[in-house]
């Protein structure tokens, strides 16, 4: 799949953002190995720290529909309607990430007419993860 399809996806799945608080609406949209793709929206909370990512959203989404392996995310955000020009995952969306997906995920940033591509690791180095438990 192009990124610039993925991030379309995104942009569609940004729609359902439920962000009465802060205003800023996240998309994201997870492809896994099999081809299928997960969407996702931050969902907020009145009492803040409930609140969940786009990002973590599509990847809960996935792996309790049995998904493990993931080659690419699309995330979009911004204040209001339109997109921003980029908005990166934060910390946590990282780390959650990292537990299932390689190094060399493809992270697509920005938004469908300017877009920005990392590897999860140049996003996430020295990172703690399943290797540090073995
Ligand atoms: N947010 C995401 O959904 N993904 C990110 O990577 C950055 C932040 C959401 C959380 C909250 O609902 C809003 O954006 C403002 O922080």
């Amino acid at each position: 799949m192009l990124d610039r399809d993925l991030m379309l996806i995104a942009v569609e799945a940004r729609k359902n953002s439920y962000s009465p608080y802060s205003n800023y609406r996240v998309g994201a949209a997870l492809l896994g190995k099999s081809g299928k793709v997960y969407t996702g929206c931050n969902v907020e909370n009145a009492a803040y720290t409930p609140t969940n990512c786009a990002e973590r959203t599509a990847v809960f989404k996935a792996v309790s529909e049995g998904e493990r392996e993931f080659t690419a995310i699309a995330v979009v955000g911004g204040l209001g309607d339109e997109p921003s020009e980029f908005c990166a995952p934060c910390g946590v969306c990282r780390q959650v990430l990292s537990e299932f997906c390689d190094g060399d995920l493809r992270v697509i940033m920005g938004n469908p007419d300017n877009i920005k591509v990392a590897r999860l690791d140049e996003i996430l180095p020295y990172s703690f993860g399943k290797k540090d438990l073995e």
